[in-house]
């Protein structure tokens, strides 16, 4: 048995095509960034990968937040409003977008860009003191794939339970970067979840790692449309 995560990738572009899209408050939303170009591809692609998925008019879906921490319903994981069994995960860059869409499971997506891991103390911010390990032998951009691919793994786990970086990542162990990808140990006090997988995404934009995760016991079977 296996489940079926759709997953696209866009580059970031500045399209009125994609604004046009967008919902008033996304659109005010996108006004207040510094960078507005990252966000409208990103919610115009989840408007769009949604759309086709559901046979609906991409700019018609509505959306709901909440956040697990507080209970707020003005930040937190977003869901289809009138879809309750349809979940999607967002995640950008200032290069690079991508969205996962999965039916029945809570899924969580993250993109990284290699320069972004292109920092002294990552390990120290990130890594269980035994993931360390993992990294022996690597340099340069072989390094900064490896980091990028091991957050991107930690952050798609923490955005598929809601939770996201109110759960220290360091707290998250996954495998290690040459490694098929999964969820090792759970050692933060928030509740573990009770299945997760886990799997790697190859995107199409140069120097980004991404991974996805669901919260399931099955395996991944990751589509990209
Ligand atoms: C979610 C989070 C991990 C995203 O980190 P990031 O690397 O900056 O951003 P990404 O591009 O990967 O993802 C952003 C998207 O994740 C989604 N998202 C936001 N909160 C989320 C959550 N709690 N769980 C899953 N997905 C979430 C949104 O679609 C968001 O896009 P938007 O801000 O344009 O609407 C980070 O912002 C976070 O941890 N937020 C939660 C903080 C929190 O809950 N604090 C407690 C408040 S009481």
């Amino acid at each position: 048995m296996s489940v079926r995560i759709v997953v696209r990738e866009r580059g970031v572009t500045d399209s009125p095509d994609d604004l046009a899209i967008l919902d008033d408050g996304e659109r005010a939303r996108a006004g207040r960034k510094r960078e507005a170009a990252p966000f409208v591809t990103g919610h115009a692609l989840v408007r769009r990968v949604l759309g086709e998925l559901l046979d609906r008019d991409p700019a018609g879906l509505t959306f709901a937040r909440r956040c697990t921490t507080c209970g707020s319903e003005q930040h937190g994981k977003p869901s289809l409003r009138d879809v309750p069994d349809w979940h999607f995960s967002l995640s950008y860059t200032s290069a690079s977008a991508i969205v996962a869409v999965a039916e029945g499971v809570e899924v969580g997506v993250d993109i990284e860009d290699l320069t972004d891991a292109d920092f002294e103390g990552f390990a120290g911010a990130t890594l269980a003191r035994d993931e360390v390990a993992g990294f022996d032998g690597l340099d340069g951009h072989d390094l900064l794939v490896a980091r990028a691919r091991v957050w991107a793994r930690k952050e798609a786990v923490l955005k598929a339970t809601g939770r996201g970086l109110v759960v220290d990542p360091s707290e998250v162990l996954v495998s290690a970067p040459r490694d098929p990808a999964r969820l090792v140990d759970w050692r933060a006090d928030e509740p573990r979840p009770p299945m997760i997988a886990l799997a790697d995404v190859d995107p199409t934009t140069p120097d980004h790692r991404a991974a996805v995760a669901a919260l399931t016991g099955d395996d991944l079977r990751v589509e990209a449309v």
